[in-house]
């Protein structure tokens, strides 16, 4: 019943093929786990927790059927036609240059507001996924995303599994905590990141351990203490004591210098090979990292917010559409000028006012950590 296999990728728990399905008159991935690399208990997760998920919503990568043999478990899923996302930005970063970048002909905000649709849905049924990243999201050839790989999924409202997801994109309290972690809230951190790596290219630290516990201000999961100097990754160790600043210097400086046809030349951070297409303003670029920071990369969990970031987006997007342009990347700050920083507008020096909003925001945050340590 399934025939022309193709393999698609092999990793350290499964291979995944391409098949012709008869039956269906269509392509399936089958993603083959063999017995020995999974546990019974493991891949009965993956597949209680796709069931729930079903076949409806148009964002999750859905199972349509299930098998067992001697030798494997075999999930047949969906067929994205695109791949993963980061696949398709490895492709998209070749054909780009520093100055030069690829544009990719997909809308960011569309790809936000799916994602966003895919785990507010598994977060209503109390699934929370636990690997957010670019590999795990899928591409369907109309530009649609899928989310898949529910293997580190879980209906627990709270865990104490301290071995679970992606170094780069885990929440610093999936690495420690009193209490156990809200697992929503490691998925919204898990977006933030993936929304940076989209954005960059980059991850912006290798991972974000922090020794030391403290409880939470309601004494309930305790998050790690941000103390000067102990992260275990430099990059981290930055991020938390000024976010803006290092997110700044990191994504934002090499872009603004490019931009402004200066040569970068500090290694710290790497300019992007690439732009979206609905990305044309680099105050967008900026507003849009200051969301992320605020909302969904936030060092305490009480901080994050999916639904918050979503609304704070789509304003930036609906303000970019009022004033754009000509689909140039442009310095043009009052294209994405919202209320709160009108006093901004006058601004005329681009990197002088990003330089500045984030440092002087990186006040504000420095004593919501201290507050919250
Ligand atoms: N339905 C699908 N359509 C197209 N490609 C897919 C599909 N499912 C998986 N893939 C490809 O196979 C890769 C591995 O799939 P998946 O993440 O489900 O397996 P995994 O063994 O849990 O991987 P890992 O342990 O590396 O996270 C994906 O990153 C993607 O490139
Ligand atoms: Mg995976």
């Amino acid at each position: 019943m399934y025939s022309n296999l193709e393999q698609i990728q092999s990793g350290s728990f499964s291979t995944v093929y391409k098949a012709w399905c008869s039956t269906l008159n269509k392509y399936v991935a089958l993603k083959v786990i063999p017995r020995q690399k999974y546990t019974e208990a493991g891949i009965m997760n993956e597949f209680r927790i796709m069931k729930l998920l079903g076949t409806k919503h148009p964002n999750i990568c859905s199972m349509i059927d299930y098998y067992e043999d001697e030798n494997n478990y075999i999930l047949v899923l969906e067929y994205c036609e695109c791949g993963d996302m980061y696949d398709f930005l490895s492709i998209v970063k070749r054909q780009g240059s520093v100055g030069h970048p690829a544009l990719i002909q997909l809308d960011f905000i569309k790809i936000i507001q799916q994602l966003y649709s895919a785990l507010n849905y598994a977060h209503s049924l109390g699934i929370a996924h636990r690997d957010i990243k670019p590999e795990n999201i899928l591409l369907t050839k109309e530009g649609n995303i899928k989310l898949a790989d529910w293997g580190h999924a879980t209906l627990n409202k709270v865990s104490k599994d301290f071995n679970i997801g992606t170094d780069n994109y885990r929440a610093p309290e999936t690495f420690g905590c009193l209490n156990g972690y809200d697992t929503a809230k490691c998925d919204t951190w898990g977006v933030g990141v993936t929304l940076f790596y989209l954005m960059f290219g980059q991850c912006p630290f290798r991972n974000a351990e922090l020794p030391g516990l403290l409880p939470n201000s309601n004494g309930s999961a305790g998050i790690a203490a941000p103390t000067v100097g102990v992260a275990k990754c430099r990059n981290f160790q930055q991020y938390l004591m000024d976010p803006y600043g290092f997110i700044y210097r990191y994504f934002l400086e090499p872009i603004v210098c490019v931009h402004q046809g200066n040569e970068y030349t500090s290694n710290e951070g790497k300019p992007s090979l690439y732009v979206w297409q609905d990305m044309v303003n680099i105050y967008q670029i900026f507003y849009v990292c200051r969301i992320i920071i605020d909302n969904l990369a936030a060092i305490d969990p009480d901080d994050r917010s999916m639904a918050k970031s979503l609304t704070l987006f789509e304003k930036v997007w609906n303000y970019n559409d009022q004033y754009n342009s000509n689909g140039n990347l442009s310095t043009d700050e009052s294209n994405v000028t919202d209320n709160n920083n009108s006093d901004n507008a006058n601004n005329s020096n681009s990197a002088a006012f990003m330089k500045d909003s984030f440092n002087n925001t990186s006040m504000e945050r420095k004593q919501i950590i201290s507050k919250s340590s």
